[in-house]
């Protein structure tokens, strides 16, 4: 019996998350299953992320749990993904003996023959990085549901210097505008509601023809009742035709991610961020006046190098302007290969700390007043399910990606678009009563954006 049962995890960003659906794609296309029972498994996958070198030693730590397994059924193979394999090649091989297989980012097409290999023994090793890759005509592997990602580019030029990612993933390239329209087209036959455009800097998509707006306006319109959400957005490319594109359709979520990274511009050149604090704040404030109730959200790193308590009040002063409705905040953590890497990591761990403190409790703060100014207004959500806490409540999404929570009525299932007034909020969920149920997010573009 061939051995053919593949269980994947996967690690890092929401790249990761579409690849690892391109990935069980090929597989498919190659007469591999998928299951959901590691033990079960004839082929381990991990699909790992080397963005901060915590990511990496939780994967060093999965590994460690894997030899028990691997040791009590040595047939079968363990297999390093991503960009981890892409960083650090040969050496997963040759330090962690348990690992059979390690294949980057733009070699996935040739899995099948990689996994062949190492069955015959041989490890099967593919890092080669592409200029061209796209995965355009692989259909990747979803389960039905009601959220999808689509990556519509790979690999990053930007070159911030404290980031791996342009070396594990390589150079800028898009897909055709017309193959992620038939993905879309796909996904709302199979009654998807929500897709999500991917790709390290979406801004800079182009395929020859078309910009990144005339993507977003295109997607839009295959299906007026499937939301459009995209990230992340550079703020280098966000043109004013983008914003307008956003503010024009009813689908097209008013909800950009937009990292700031630090509020120092000293701080931004010596990140080659390539853009100023008062130019970011000229986007923001662009924004706003094309959509009053356009939300933003950003990454911010802690403690990067040579950075002074100045830089770091600066980044606390720039999140007092902008007010996102949410955050993901770093530490820095130097990796090897990057510029950033040959500069003085010399902000203690303790300072790093203390400053990611203030950061995330100057966050939630506002998260929590953004909050509570909700409460008596009115939003449209995209029912998801049960909510996690009760079954007689339901839970979706606001536009601005925020969590709802509102008791379950009789005629409302998932999928569904309604709208409620909230009543009540924390920094992280609101909660409210059922005014109306939607049917299409045409009828009611002016309550979109409540
Ligand atoms: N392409 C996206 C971000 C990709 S990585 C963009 O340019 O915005 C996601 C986030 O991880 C980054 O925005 C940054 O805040 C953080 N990050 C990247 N490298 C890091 C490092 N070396 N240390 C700490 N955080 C890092
Ligand atoms: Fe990394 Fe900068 Fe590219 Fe984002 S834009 S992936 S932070 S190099
Ligand atoms: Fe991590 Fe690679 Fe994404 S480093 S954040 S998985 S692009």
């Amino acid at each position: 019996m061939k051995k053919n049962s593949v269980y994947i995890e996967t690690y890092g960003c929401q790249m990761n998350v579409a690849d690892s659906e391109i990935v069980m794609g090929i597989l498919g296309n190659n007469g591999y299953e998928l299951t959901q029972q590691i033990k079960k498994a004839d082929v381990i996958l991990l699909n790992t992320c080397s963005i901060r070198d915590n990511a990496e030693q939780r994967i060093y730590g999965r590994l460690g749990n894997l030899k028990k397994l691997k040791s009590s059924r040595p047939d079968m193979l363990i297999g390093i993904l991503g960009c981890m394999a892409e960083r650090l090649r040969k050496d997963l091989i040759e330090d962690k003996k348990i690992v059979d297989i390690v294949v980057g980012p733009d070699e996935y097409r040739r899995l099948p023959e990689f996994i062949d290999s190492a069955f015959n023994g041989e490890k099967g090793i593919g890092v080669k990085l592409s200029r061209t890759e796209t995965y355009d005509d692989i259909i990747p592997y979803r389960e039905d549901g009601l959220q999808a990602w689509i990556s519509v580019m790979r690999g990053c030029d930007k070159f911030c210097t404290f980031c791996v990612v342009p070396f594990t993933r390589g150079r800028e390239r898009s897909r055709e505008l017309k193959s992620i329209i038939e993905e879309i087209n796909l996904l709302s036959s199979r009654g998807f509601k929500e897709v999500t455009l991917l790709g390290q800097n979406v801004n800079s998509y182009s395929d020859a023809e078309n910009d990144f707006a005339d993507l977003l306006a295109a997607c839009a319109e295959v299906d007026r009742n499937l939301r459009i959400r995209f990230t992340t957005s550079h703020p280098q490319d966000l043109s004013e035709k983008l914003l307008q594109t956003i503010a024009e359709h009813p689908n097209i979520c008013k909800y950009i991610h937009l990292p700031v990274q630090s509020g120092s511009n000293r701080i931004l050149e010596a990140m080659n961020r390539t853009y100023t604090v008062e130019h970011y704040l000229t986007i923001i404030d662009k924004a706003r006046e094309l959509m009053p109730n356009v939300s933003f959200s950003t990454d911010i790193i802690s403690g990067f190098p040579s950075e002074t308590y100045e830089d770091h009040l600066a980044t606390l002063d720039i999140m007092q302007k902008v007010r996102y409705d949410g955050a993901y905040m770093f530490k820095y953590s130097p990796r090897e290969g990057t510029k950033a890497y040959k500069m003085e990591d010399d902000v203690s761990e303790d300072v790093k700390a203390k400053r990611l403190q203030e950061i995330i409790t100057l966050q939630q703060q506002i998260s929590y007043e953004i909050n509570q100014s909700l409460i008596g207004k009115e939003e449209i959500i995209l029912v998801e399910g049960n909510s996690k806490k009760s079954d007689l409540f339901l839970s979706g999404r606001t536009d601005s990606n925020k969590i709802v929570v509102f008791p379950k009525s009789e005629n409302i299932s998932e999928g569904d678009y309604v709208k409620v007034k909230i009543n009540r909020a924390t920094s992280a969920t609101l909660f409210g009563d059922l005014v109306e149920s939607l049917y299409s997010l045409d009828d009611s573009p002016s309550s979109i954006a409540v």
